[in-house]
């Protein structure tokens, strides 16, 4: 029975998870951890991802969680199979949910954004073609997305629809029918990817996952609460946190030191 789950992410995208993973499982207990003092993750090497996971999972772990979730599409793409030799409790990542769903394609071709990182491991592409193989998956790395959602620029905003724009020219024309925001700053941006593919389904990986984890789980028990910590602090964070839960007072987000 689950009780109490740690959620991480390298900044505030892991939120997008949390708010899904919320509504999906009213009771539980959930630690969240932002590391805000690293954020990006998505340019960096497959070693230097993976040291970094391991410290955030270590940090979670070290508060009782019962399984943990890394809230990040560049984690998960990369550092799920260190993680899951390293640490004796169940983690789970947001590639798999999100992939079947996007697999289930009417046109046969999908979009997939995301991270360098997530977009250069193939993740989704491997996971899309085990569940059918003639899906024709258009990947995309959009860098700039994120440091802009790090420092509080929203859809709507000249910088924002801009640099969608630029990354999302072509998708229009290849026909596909789904897109994968695949990195969990994405979803912030929703309304930016809708404007530009208005006839696309946009598959939110944190809301894939929650679902599925509801199923195998049910709801779990606790007391609903969440905590939350990060490696620095940031405005964006505790708007989004705020905005996420209106009664969260952002004086009760801790500053962690996580590292061994
Ligand atoms: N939110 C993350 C992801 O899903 C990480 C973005 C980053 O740190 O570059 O990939």
């Amino acid at each position: 029975m689950l009780r109490r789950i740690g959620v991480f992410d390298s900044g505030i995208g892991g939120l997008t998870v949390l708010r899904r993973l919320r509504e999906a499982f009213p009771v539980l207990d959930m630690i969240y951890l932002g590391d805000l003092a690293r954020v990006p993750y998505g340019g960096r090497s497959v070693e230097t991802i993976t040291r970094y996971a391991v410290d955030d999972a270590a940090f979670l772990l070290r508060r009782d969680v019962d399984a943990v979730v890394a809230a990040c599409g560049t984690v998960s793409s990369n550092s799920l199979d260190a993680l899951r030799e390293r640490f004796d409790v169940p983690i789970y990542g947001v590639i798999d949910s999100a992939a079947r769903r996007a697999a289930a394609t009417k046109t046969g071709a999908v979009g997939v954004i995301g991270t360098q990182a997530t977009v250069k491991s193939g993740a989704y592409e491997r996971r899309i073609h085990a569940a059918d193989p003639s899906v024709r998956v258009i990947s995309r790395a959009c860098p700039l997305i994120v440091p802009l959602v790090e420092n509080g620029v929203g859809p709507g905003d000249i910088l924002a629809e801009t640099v969608c724009g630029r990354y999302l020219a072509d998708f229009r024309e290849a026909g596909i029918d789904r897109l994968i925001m695949g990195c969990t700053h994405y979803p912030l941006y929703r309304t930016a990817f809708e404007r530009l593919l208005p006839d696309a389904e946009m598959i939110d990986v944190g809301e894939a996952l929650a679902a599925d984890l509801r199923e195998i789980f049910g709801e779990g028990a606790g007391e609903g609460r969440t905590e939350f910590f990060v490696t620095e602090r940031s405005a964006a964070f505790d708007e989004l946190v705020r905005n996420i839960d209106p009664l969260v007072d952002p004086e009760s987000i801790r500053v962690a030191q996580i590292e061994d």
